[in-house]
């Protein structure tokens, strides 16, 4: 199967299965938007909840927000998304097509890399045990000769985007034979700057009203409740705010499922900092980071570091965390060393004084910021993508979502084995005891094996089966999702069992 086919299986699961629906959809729906479903709202809660915990719960200097999506207008002048939250936009006249064009550069750049990965592919098989990769990286002519051509456009590329030369840009696209997948030509536009922000009025639509702006992201609500927090938490430098909360771009070339919406969530914790100390906060908030999307267990080797090339003006360090999607490696979360840039303009465009004082150095500054900003759908189609497996067991196959059990939405089903002689009645008794502690289902309709398959495709890490034995000697079958193992268990130990695999803190403990 390939990528794309697995990917598109993905997300035809998701809505088959009650994860994720389109927007709208008795409507014909609307693009980029999307709903989440019976399951999807659980396994989105419980990584709000993984999140949360390991930041807010698990760092004492670390406390939570939840500020209004409305703000001051001005605060988007302030941090400069106004005038310039753009995205550089081309249009392909044959197909009609819009593209993003820093991302048409940044494809290409990468079908370098790919060829360069394919070379290596090719002499690992051919050398196989002897193989050195590192020398082979150094010296085989061809792999030079792609990464000097890549080296060369990312320069250029860099400097186009540092002089905000949009000609520049296009010229690249030009020079580089880029063409448009739709119509395969290289009829292009000129490049334009595109605002992201969405806006809306103010009160009633009427003379003198104001128009605001959804925001684009929501770490300026946690910059202008800095000091409100502060004061009122009696915070020491260094502490953080933590926020999860809706954020609104309009996106123009909007792909790939829930990977890039214009309406979604983000997680963000800014960590406030005495200036000169962000670098080594910097780097440990990389660590943790990655440390908290490793302890999911889905591969270590489905993560990597992409270092931004092209800083943005008020950042003195930038990284994301790229996950291996269907669609290859992208952008799940990014830290960014801040400076002090955001609060700075708040003091100026609010006219208030936005200061720490600090009592041991005895003086008054204005903190230095680092941020961890993930999206929440990302890292809901991350842990999505990586569970979903096929398998073939016996002459049929079996599609089962591997989600870590602490995420899962349904930690266990329970099933009576037949609607009759009292097992149903049994099976709600055990059900009634496990949901004041557990998220479960009760089941009774078709096969045992179809409902298994069902629970399968959802996830579920455990389900219980309630037979004429259980009537008898108070014991019930229990089935492991991953192994499809059974074992019989006392209905009393049930709660214990699936506890003890399901409790976040199997997660939030590896990040101690
Ligand atoms: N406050 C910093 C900030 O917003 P960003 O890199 O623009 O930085 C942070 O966004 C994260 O938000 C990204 O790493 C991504 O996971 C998520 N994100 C951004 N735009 C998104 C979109 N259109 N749809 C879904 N997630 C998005």
């Amino acid at each position: 199967m390939t990528q794309e086919d697995l990917f598109k299986k993905i997300v035809s699961h998701c809505k088959e299965y009650g994860f994720i629906f389109q927007s709208s959809e008795l409507y014909d729906g609307l693009s980029a938007v999307y709903d989440y479903g019976q399951n999807g709202v659980e396994l989105k809660n419980n990584i709000k909840e993984y999140w949360w915990k390991a930041m807010v719960q698990l760092n004492e200097e670390v406390v939570g927000l939840d500020s209004a999506i409305f703000m001051h207008p001005t605060i988007w002048k302030a941090s400069g998304h106004v005038d310039a939250f753009n995205d550089p936009l081309i249009d392909n006249k044959d197909s009609k097509k819009r593209y993003r064009a820093d991302v048409l550069i940044e494809d290409h750049i990468e079908k370098f890399n790919d060829k360069i990965n394919k070379e290596v592919e090719k002499a690992r098989k051919r050398f196989g045990d002897a193989f050195n990769e590192e020398q082979f990286r150094s010296t085989n002519q061809r792999v030079l000769d792609y990464q000097a051509k890549m080296d060369a456009v990312k320069a250029r590329f860099v400097k186009a985007l540092e002089d905000n030369d949009l000609d520049g840009i296009r010229q690249i696209i030009i020079d580089e034979g880029i063409v448009c997948p739709i119509s395969g030509t290289k009829n292009w536009t000129e490049v334009r700057q595109f605002n992201l922000m969405f806006d809306t009025k103010l009160g009633s639509v009427a003379e003198g009203a104001n128009t605001i702006y959804l925001r684009p992201e929501t770490a300026q609500g946690i910059f202008v409740n800095y000091l409100n927090v502060q004061k009122t938490g009696r915070m020491k430098i260094p502490f953080g705010i933590a926020q999860i909360g809706k954020a609104f771009r309009n996106e123009i070339v909007a792909r790939q499922f829930i990977f890039r919406m214009r309406e979604f969530e983000q997680m963000e914790m800014q960590y406030f900092v005495k200036p000169g100390t962000e670098l080594e906060w910097f780097e440990k908030w990389r660590e943790k980071r990655l440390k908290w999307h490793k302890a999911l267990g889905m591969g270590d080797n489905k993560y990597r570091w992409h270092k931004h090339d092209k800083l943005a003006h008020y950042a003195n360090a930038a990284y994301d965390i790229e996950f291996d999607f269907p669609f290859g490696f992208k952008e799940i979360e990014g830290i960014h060393s801040r400076t002090n840039f955001d609060l700075s303009q708040h003091q100026q465009f609010s006219g208030k004084k936005i200061q720490y004082f600090d009592n041991e150095a005895n003086e008054a500054y204005t903190p230095y910021v680092v941020e961890t900003s993930i999206g929440l759908d990302r890292m809901f189609l991350s842990i999505i993508s990586s569970a979903y497996c096929e398998e073939q067991v016996g002459d049929e196959t079996r599609v089962v979502l591997r989600i870590p059990a602490p995420l899962a939405p349904v930690k266990v089903a329970v099933l009576p084995l037949v609607k009759k002689d009292g097992l149903p009645e049994l099976a709600e008794k055990i059900m009634n005891r496990l949901k004041l502690n557990l998220n479960c289902q009760y089941e009774e309709k078709d096969s045992i094996g179809k409902r298994y398959r069902r629970q399968d495709a959802i996830g579920t890490p455990f389900c219980i089966t309630v037979d004429h034995q259980s009537a008898e000697d108070g014991t019930v079958t229990l089935r492991h999702r991953d192994t499809m193992e059974q074992e019989r268990v006392s209905i009393d130990d049930i709660e214990r069992i699936v506890t003890e695999k399901c409790d976040i803190k199997n997660l939030l403990r590896q990040l101690m």
